[in-house]
């Protein structure tokens, strides 16, 4: 988030950096001063107009009305508001219009469903969006920054032995690929699936959109990407849809399979741009196209989203890397 915020060169001099007791000694660069990270308090946000969460929901839960009610505008990582009505979940190239009333608070949306929503917007505008079936491979930094340590403890451990299951017992993250990501729900769904389901449908403003998801955990350090296919009104054409993506912002093609140019994670990590590519029609459906979308899940999947928001707000420009 300090990263995009120098690099974007948002407008704030020493943004104060909040974290738990865990962190007291914790300090971090920005802009070339090490800044002290301190403990939330019920008065730390007086005087702060623009607050940027991303510590979880309960976190979010308890004190993103405490920064609301001093006067902050609050930018939310967790999904603890997303599903509220009246609270804008924002992607900016595609519906950034809910930001002009200046809301209080605004939440960002998912990681996986961010990328997903750049491939699929263009194709909405232009041929009516009618379902859509998501397979998910999701790096594990999207599980966090201790998530990160256990994957590279894991494939170290994993070279001469079964990798170790994680602190908590779960499955391990390394030489695995596992189908669960966040708990599961009395549909048979996990949060995780039922995110990208609500998520997208509130985003494309398509109430009734059919949406069926998979997500999966790879090990991979960053870099979500996905399996995608999509049944429009009408039918469409690989290069048709190839043409809608080079003209939406935020978005690259990379889809030239005979010189091995497919959207990956280890290519776009660092990358502002959602990849897509692997375009083809499908061929189960008349209306149906295939592709695969890959994005680095914690600039435009979390913090490059957010700050993107926290421009609009504050009324700055949106650039792009
Ligand atoms: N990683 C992603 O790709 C991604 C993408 C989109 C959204 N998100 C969402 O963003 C949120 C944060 O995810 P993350 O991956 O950044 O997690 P993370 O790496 O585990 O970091 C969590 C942060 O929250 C702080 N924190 C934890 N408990 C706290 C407390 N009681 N009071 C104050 N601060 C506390 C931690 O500081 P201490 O160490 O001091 O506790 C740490 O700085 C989650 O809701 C996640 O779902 C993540």
């Amino acid at each position: 988030m300090l990263a995009v915020l120098d690099e974007r060169n948002f407008p704030v001099d020493r943004p104060l950096l909040l974290a738990s007791e865990r962190s007291a000694e914790l300090k971090l660069s920005f802009r070339g001063e090490l800044l002290p990270v301190e403990p939330v308090s019920a008065g730390a946000f007086d005087g702060i107009e623009l607050a940027l969460f991303a510590a979880g929901n309960p976190v979010s839960t308890r004190w993103a009305p405490v920064a609301c009610a001093a006067g902050a505008r609050v930018v939310d990582n967790s999904s603890a508001f997303r599903y509220q009505d009246g609270v804008p979940l924002v992607v900016p190239e595609v519906n950034g219009q809910l930001l002009d009333a200046r809301p209080p608070l605004v939440a960002n949306p998912n990681c996986s469903t961010i990328a997903l929503i750049l491939a699929l917007a263009p194709l909405a505008r232009a041929a009516g969006l009618e379902r859509v079936v998501v397979s998910t491979y999701q790096a594990v930094s999207g599980a966090g920054a201790e998530a990160l340590d256990e994957l590279e403890r894991g494939v170290r451990a994993g070279l001469d032995r079964r990798p170790p299951p994680a602190a908590d017992g779960s499955p391990p993250f390394a030489f695995n690929v596992v189908p669960r990501i966040d708990r599961f729900e009395d549909n048979g769904y996990t949060r995780e699936e039922m995110k990208i389901v609500w998520e997208s449908r509130k985003i494309l403003g398509i109430p009734d959109l059919a949406v069926s998801a998979t997500a999966v955990r790879v090990p991979v350090r960053v870099g979500h990407s996905a399996a995608v296919t999509v049944r429009l009104s009408r039918p469409m054409d690989p290069e048709e849809a190839r043409t809608l993506w080079r003209s939406f912002p935020g978005v690259e093609v990379v889809d030239t399979p005979e010189l091995d140019r497919y959207p990956m994670p280890l290519e776009v990590e660092g990358r502002d741009a959602v990849r897509v590519g692997r375009t083809r029609r499908d061929l189960s459906d008349p209306n149906g196209l295939c592709f695969f979308v890959a994005s680095d899940n914690l600039r435009k999947g979390a913090a490059l989203n957010a700050v993107q928001i926290a421009e609009q707000l504050c009324g700055e420009r949106a650039g792009a890397r």
